[in-house]
């Protein structure tokens, strides 16, 4: 059973000495404490999520958590979990779960969410979404004029680009091709490529907008995630609260 709205947990430690990797260990380990053993988890991507990881590594290797499997959402994970000796696993031998952690880019007030700046967006969605719970840590809610992640097909992507764009005219949204750090496009775990909506103004109907995206040939999935969350747990300066529908 999940908490009701808002349930605030006062820090012990003054948040100003907080760092933001403490504010996503704090997150990380209240998520952690849904875990049970014998749980088939999948495990997010980020660097928030890289927390919940380490600490499932931990309880395994002190024996609090026996018989956990892992489904990592990308290969940066898969590789973390594998060196902490976290049993690992995939959708298609588990393809139904008992809990998803993962962070996000950003959180509305009905949990809806995006996410994939960390690119791993399709394998994030198909894991939470066979996921009987799906549970948010971040450090800090909002994050407006972030971009939302589009995977698509690295065919023609330009093609999709303008498609994009020009669907969300109206909301002044600017396409761009999501770049490395060599100025190469980024590619997926999937070898797909990724553009990034940047809007002017939000968008007015999230649940219409995914579904046009989706729509358009040679996408192959989109950074927004409706109606997957059950809980999202935020730590900042004030303490960690607990988030629920
Ligand atoms: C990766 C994601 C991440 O969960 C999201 O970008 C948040 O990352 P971080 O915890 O590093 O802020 O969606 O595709």
């Amino acid at each position: 059973r999940y908490p009701s709205k808002f349930v605030i947990k006062a820090l012990s430690t003054p948040p100003s000495v907080l760092t933001q990797d403490d504010l996503k260990k704090l997150a990380a380990d209240k998520a952690v404490e849904y875990v049970k053993s014998g749980m088939v988890l999948g495990l997010g991507t980020g660097s928030t999520a890289a927390f919940v990881v380490a600490k499932i590594g931990e309880l395994i290797k002190s024996g609090e958590l026996t018989n956990i499997v892992g489904v990592p959402t990308s290969k940066r994970t898969q590789e973390q979990a594998a060196s902490l000796n976290v049993p690992l696993s995939t959708l298609d031998a588990h393809p139904h779960l008992d809990l998803a952690i993962d962070g996000a880019d950003e959180v509305d007030p009905d949990l809806d969410l995006v996410k994939g700046r960390g690119g791993a967006l399709l394998r994030e969605k198909m894991v939470e979404a066979a996921s009987d719970k799906f549970v948010v840590v971040v450090d800090g809610l909002g994050g407006s004029g972030l971009a939302m992640p589009v995977e698509v097909v690295q065919f023609c992507w330009k093609y999709n680009l303008v498609r994009l764009q020009e669907l969300f005219k109206e909301e002044g949204c600017e396409a761009k091709l999501r770049l490395d750090g060599d100025g190469k496009p980024y590619v997926t775990d999937n070898m797909n490529y990724i553009v990034d909506l940047y809007f002017k103004t939000p968008i007015k109907d999230s649940a219409a907008a995914g579904k046009e995206i989706a729509a358009f040939e040679g996408v192959v999935e989109h950074g927004l995630f409706l109606d997957m969350t059950t809980a999202v747990i935020i730590a900042g300066g004030d303490g960690v609260s607990i988030k629920s529908k």
